[in-house]
């Protein structure tokens, strides 16, 4: 009998795994919105008209079409220290723990940022600010616990301040507790089938994140990236598209609803990633589920919000569940925009070669060898990208 039913159990399960496409001659022919081409078919020709007609047209479409609405405002904002050490990393860093107490409504949520600053920077550091999707001891502030998911004396040892706060803080990564965060300071959005769900509740985390450290002096508030792995490099990626206090951001191995291109239906689908994970994007998502093409965005659009900022995509050769390829296309495909401020495209046609990473173009790429995770080689990349863009360029 058990037989019988770990049989029926395997067969069920074929269909599933065989939709799932890995072959690129199976990605379907498809067609990517223009965009420089506003919904009533105006043509954008300047920086201005882009900036005060397609880019918010874009915001508004991905708010409601796919990461939901965020909140606009809130009562009350307050930074409480909880804890520092002057000589933390032998010295190296100063270790600032701070509470980022948001109100709304008579309710308050809690942030917990983590920041080391370099001690050998006199001035202000630039910063990178890590979502953190990964476990806590990721960011440990004690270093008891080091991580090159978040190498943060590698970090500090090339001059750059390093935050992280944890998505849970904002909305935890649970179908069934996800409200249990931000959310209750906007029950409105909550009820609305295009209000923001837990990826818009990350974005807007960094960004309470980053309200602290526009009035941290020891952090340059002009060179601040937002980084964050697969989940979080789609929340990264939002979060940088709407709060252009970012400076750069960087998307790590983000897949379907991040870097790469939904069209494509390669690796995971829209369908798929909204039945695993149906509390990441707004209702309204769903709708697209074997219907890619009906999406008045995709991917694409989204790396061009962040024009002319610098923005890099990583991908992984074996992560092909997050379509590298599809990923290099969506920052290919943003190039036209760039151009409108004078920028170059990415100096390369067609997906670079494996571990041959671009760096010096604001529209930055590699494809490392390995698996999907966030590496010391990504983050080497990530700095030199950074150093590279904020020091001269
Ligand atoms: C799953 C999910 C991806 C996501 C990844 C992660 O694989 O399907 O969309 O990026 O988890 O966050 O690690």
């Amino acid at each position: 009998m058990k037989t019988v039913t770990c049989l029926l159990v395997f067969l069920m399960l074929i269909p599933k795994v065989q939709a799932q496409n890995y072959e690129e001659a199976k990605v379907p022919a498809y067609t990517l919105p223009d965009p420089l081409l506003s919904l009533n078919k105006v043509r954008i020709k300047t920086k201005t008209e882009w900036e005060t007609t397609r880019r918010p047209e874009l915001l508004r479409l991905f708010a409601d079409h796919v990461y939901g609405r965020s909140p606009t405002a809130y009562s009350d904002i307050k930074f409480t220290v909880t804890n520092e050490n002057k000589v933390a990393m032998e010295g190296r860093a100063y270790l600032k723990e701070v509470r980022i107490d948001v109100t709304q409504h008579q309710k308050t949520v809690a942030i917990h940022l983590i920041l080391f600053l370099p001690n050998r920077v006199s001035g202000p550091a630039p910063a990178f600010l890590l979502i953190n999707n990964r476990g806590k001891e990721n960011t440990d502030p004690t270093r008891a616990t080091k991580s090159d998911f978040w190498p943060a004396e590698m970090l500090i040892d090339q001059g750059f301040a390093v935050a992280a706060f944890h998505v849970s803080d904002a909305a935890p990564d649970d179908k069934t507790t996800f409200q249990n965060g931000v959310l209750q300071l906007y029950p409105d959005l909550l009820a609305a089938d295009n209000g923001m769900r837990t990826l818009g509740a990350w974005a807007w985390g960094a960004s309470r994140a980053m309200d602290y450290l526009q009035q941290e002096a020891r952090v340059d508030k002009n060179k601040v990236a937002v980084i964050g792995h697969s989940r979080g490099g789609k929340a990264a990626l939002w979060c940088a598209a709407q709060d252009q206090r970012f400076a750069l951001v960087v998307s790590n191995c983000s897949g379907t609803g991040g870097a790469s291109l939904a069209r494509r239906q390669f690796g995971e689908t829209v369908q798929r990633i909204n039945t695993t994970f149906p509390h990441w994007f707004t209702p309204k998502y769903k709708q697209y589920g074997d219907n890619e093409a009906a999406l008045p965005v995709d991917q694409h659009l989204l790396m061009a919000l962040m024009a002319p900022r610098p923005v890099y995509v990583g991908t992984a050769v074996e992560d092909r569940w997050a379509d590298p390829l599809g990923s290099f296309l969506a920052l290919k495909n943003a190039e036209t925009v760039y151009a409108l401020y004078g920028v170059g495209p990415l100096p390369s046609a067609t997906q670079p070669q494996v571990n041959t990473p671009v760096i010096e173009s604001r529209l930055g790429y590699h494809l490392r060898e390995g698996v999907h995770n966030l590496t010391r080689y990504d983050w080497t990349q990530y700095l030199a990208f950074a150093r590279y863009h904020f020091e001269k360029h």
